[in-house]
């Protein structure tokens, strides 16, 4: 796993959208894989400004997202599909057939996680994964557990994540207690993982992520067990891996 020590927000963003578009621009039909959340904003916004600015090209970009809310409308704000139009698939030349989230508003759960697997592999798996992680050690919406799951599920989301998203809903009672999630063994079968971490509340995930041990406990873990993973963190969310296990920081 490498760790790329940046200052702050910025270059964090900085340095992510430059190894995505390193990734388009060496195979323009590449997979990459999405997140939503506070953050991968800075990168989506500077991806937009690459293609207006430079003509970065996703005309033969396919994206497959981590999660979607169960039961919010595509309509809704709050929705990751309105979150993913509003933040970089309307401001690039992406084809809307070629963008992939789970679907909330399939309330059939079985189906629809089904429906996702075989999305997931029609399109040969996932080149590049963009991945954040939760106060709790989440990736996507799998929850800290007794066990990994592999394929995407439905997930009753933890309270602590709850609270962590209800600043996106005007209260907490409007956040979706469930949320489709891509499994944790798409996750590791992308060929490289990138993740963005900013800010000190993310500093403890973060530190036993990359130095505890691997544990469904906290299931960002997993991910030492991959062989291509970036992590570009800011000096907030690295304040505590500094103090205990510096060599680890690159
Ligand atoms: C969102 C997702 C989540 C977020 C995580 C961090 O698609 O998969 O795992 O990456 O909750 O969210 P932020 O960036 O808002 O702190």
């Amino acid at each position: 796993m490498r760790i790329i020590a940046v200052k702050d927000y910025d270059e964090m963003s900085r340095k992510a959208a430059a190894l995505i578009a390193a990734q388009v621009l060496v195979k323009p039909n590449s997979v990459l894989g999405l997140a939503t959340g506070s953050g991968p904003v800075g990168t989506y916004a500077l991806l937009a400004e690459m293609h207006k600015t430079e003509g970065l090209d996703f005309s033969e970009v396919s994206t497959v997202n981590l999660d979607e809310y169960y039961g919010l409308e595509k309509t809704s704000p709050q929705s990751y599909y309105y979150f993913m139009q509003e933040k970089l698939f309307n401001n690039i030349n992406i084809k809307p057939e070629n963008t992939h989230i789970p679907d909330g508003t399939n309330l059939d759960r079985k189906a629809e996680c089904a429906r996702y697997d075989r999305v997931i592999r029609s399109l040969g798996g996932i080149d590049l994964q963009l991945l954040g992680i939760g106060h709790n050690g989440h990736i996507a919406f799998n929850e800290p557990s007794d066990h990994f799951e592999p394929n995407t599920h439905c997930v009753t989301l933890t309270q602590q994540t709850i609270e962590a998203n209800k600043r996106f809903f005007d209260s907490i009672d409007q956040v979706p207690k469930q949320a489709y999630s891509m499994g944790i063994g798409s996750i590791l079968q992308a060929r490289k993982i990138l993740m963005v971490v900013s800010g000190e509340e993310k500093a403890d995930a973060l530190c036993k992520m990359v130095a505890g041990p691997v544990h469904p406990g906290l299931p960002a873990s997993v991910l030492q067990l991959h062989g291509d993973v970036t992590v570009i963190a800011d000096e907030g969310a690295l304040t505590l891996l500094r103090q205990q296990a510096p060599h680890l920081i690159g």
